[in-house]
């Protein structure tokens, strides 16, 4: 958008710096883990906040675990704060209304009748290897448009046991997703000599899948390895290392709303023949992957979302990682700006006083006798 200034040329009006105005677009819509299985016992009602809205997450008698709209449509009680399992109902705290997964009203205990009109919205959820809790989430209400994916290593007796870590960031899924085609970042983020090689990325419908050569620097040398990359979707990205010690990563991205988001990460090492060994090395791997994290996280939170960057002929294929995640919005981006930045800092930012200022604070006209 331009506006005129007073003597006529023409400016570009400021970047939008509201925090729901942070990035052209909004959520995206997939499959997100919203929590791991063992988090969400037979019973139990938890409140969740994911996608901008309030959610509640439970698991009725039977085993079977639902993610419903959080509010009762009787007189708006928050069904995740008190509320309980009933048989495969989800009772509500405030007057004892009755749910069951698909958000049907099931029971009223002070009255004969149901009321046909209070539904509460239900998301799909899918329960992967009795390890994760995968929802479908579109912000129109659409059933999935693909099934979810279920990776061959998740019953595969030569990996190890599940190791999980949980982090959250403050920023759009879309912006951590796209460091998965970015290899030149390793060396100035990541420190690392040696950076991934992309060989191909290639997408197709809703995957997209990167393969690249990782040299990987040990203490006893260069080891040649490899990084393959498998997305299904904005919220399963699939990571297979290879080269000193196959891992096997399923990284989940989840929107919390528009800016801010969760990651879960679990990881599976291949059995070496010594157990220490195999948990010795495994461990080492994945801290350096979570370091890694940590390492990205403070670009993420702060960059500006550029729809249009500028960028080397030898830079890998960002565009085409955006056009392929562009699909998951269900509306338009804002094309109002080509610059988003995140809001004004509130707080942790020192206040600078010039020396000036400070003195003519302390000796003030009025304050000379
Ligand atoms: S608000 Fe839920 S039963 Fe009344
Ligand atoms: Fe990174």
């Amino acid at each position: 958008m331009a506006t005129t200034t007073p003597n006529g040329a023409a400016a570009t009006a400021p970047p939008a710096t509201e925090p729901e105005g942070r990035y052209p677009f909004g959520i995206p819509f997939g499959w997100f883990q919203v929590a791991w299985s063992h988090e969400l016992e037979r019973g139990q009602v938890l409140p969740r906040y994911y996608f901008g809205r309030h959610l509640v997450l439970w698991r009725d008698e039977e085993g079977v675990a639902h993610l419903n709209d959080a509010f009762c449509p009787h007189l708006g009680a928050h069904l995740g704060h008190g509320g309980s399992v009933i048989g495969t109902d989800l009772a509500c705290p405030f007057h004892g209304w009755r749910f069951c997964g698909d958000g049907t009203n099931t029971a009223i205990p002070y009255s004969e009748r149901t009321n046909a009109r209070a539904t509460i919205g239900s998301y799909p959820l899918v329960e992967l290897g009795d390890h994760f809790l995968y929802a479908w989430f579109h912000p129109h209400g659409d059933e999935p448009h693909w099934p979810l994916h279920e990776p061959e290593e998740l019953h595969d007796p030569a990996f190890t046991d599940w190791s999980t870590r949980h982090f959250s960031v403050a920023a759009a899924t879309q912006e951590l997703g796209e460091n998965a085609v970015d290899g030149p970042h390793f060396r100035y983020v990541h420190n690392t000599e040696i950076v991934p090689e992309i060989q191909s990325y290639d997408t197709e419908g809703h995957v997209a899948s990167m393969r690249s050569i990782q040299r990987f620097p040990t203490p006893r040398g260069v080891v040649d390895g490899r990084i393959d990359v498998d997305n299904h979707g904005p919220g399963m990205g699939i990571t297979r290392f290879s080269g000193i010690v196959d891992t096997f990563l399923i990284g989940a991205a989840i929107p919390v709303d528009a800016t801010r988001c969760e990651v879960r990460f679990s990881f599976k090492v291949r059995r070496l023949d010594d157990g220490d060994a195999t948990s010795g090395v495994g461990k080492a791997f994945i801290s350096e992957v979570c370091k890694q994290l940590e390492e990205d996280r403070p670009i993420w939170e702060n960059k500006a979302h550029l729809t249009r960057p500028a960028l080397a002929d030898t830079d890998p294929p960002f565009l085409k990682f955006r056009k392929w995640y562009a699909q998951f919005y269900a509306d338009a981006p804002d094309t109002t700006s080509a610059v988003w930045t995140p809001p004004p800092p509130t707080d942790g930012q020192p206040v600078y006083l010039p020396p000036e200022a400070t003195a003519s604070r302390r000796h003030r006209p009025d304050d000379v006798g």
